[in-house]
């Protein structure tokens, strides 16, 4: 059912979607580069910070082991086949997620853009294809149970995640949140 192929798919990618929102709500403080510059631009810039990294590797980690205690009760009650998150699923997918968003501003500074650029796709994605493929490598068994016995969760994540990370951007650039609507 169609329905329950995108409710599986953004669930077990919750882990990797709310590090990049807590990164921009409670980050801050000393960026991870340290100021350093790499062929005239800052390697990754001000708006990557230690604070921000690890605040949102906490969140979703957090989220994670809360999902896991409720995946039995919440597939006893609506008999949809959600995946639970062993530790190592949940740290894969969060700390993918921090590191996406992190090569992303590497490549954004590597082809001139300033921080708070745009890059579009690169933006929007950056931190699920990051967080897939770390979860790939960690937990392949996991991985291969939730996506690749039905790819089209592969796709629901990949048309999705763009709409709701513009969505949540949109949102925090009302409430004054971030500064940039993207
Ligand atoms: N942030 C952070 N640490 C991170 C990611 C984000 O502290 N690892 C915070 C920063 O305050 C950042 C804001 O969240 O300015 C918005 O994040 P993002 O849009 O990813 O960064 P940009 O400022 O746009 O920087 P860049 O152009 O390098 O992506
Ligand atoms: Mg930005």
């Amino acid at each position: 059912m169609v329905v329950e192929t995108v409710v599986v798919a953004l669930w077990a990618m919750l882990p990797a979607y709310v590090p990049n929102n807590a990164a921009v709500l409670f980050g801050g403080g000393p960026p991870l580069d340290g100021g350093r510059q790499w062929r005239g631009w800052r390697l990754l810039g001000d708006g990557k910070t230690w604070q921000g990294t690890a605040v949102g590797i906490a969140t979703g980690v957090a989220l994670g082991i809360v999902l896991d205690a409720a995946q039995p009760a919440l597939v006893a009650a609506t008999g949809v086949g959600l995946p639970g998150f062993p530790l190592g699923v949940t740290v894969a997918l969060a700390a993918g997620a921090m590191l996406g968003d992190v090569l992303a501003s590497f490549l954004k500074r590597r082809t001139g853009r300033r921080r708070g650029a745009s890059f579009p796709v690169l933006d929007q994605l950056d931190f699920v294809v990051v967080a897939l493929a770390i979860v790939a490598i960690v937990a392949p068994a996991w991985f291969g149970e939730v996506f690749l016995s039905e790819p089209l969760r592969l796709v629901v994540v990949i048309l999705a995640t763009p709409l709701l990370h513009l969505g949540t951007n949109a949102g925090a650039y009302l409430l004054g949140l971030k500064e940039e609507p993207y």
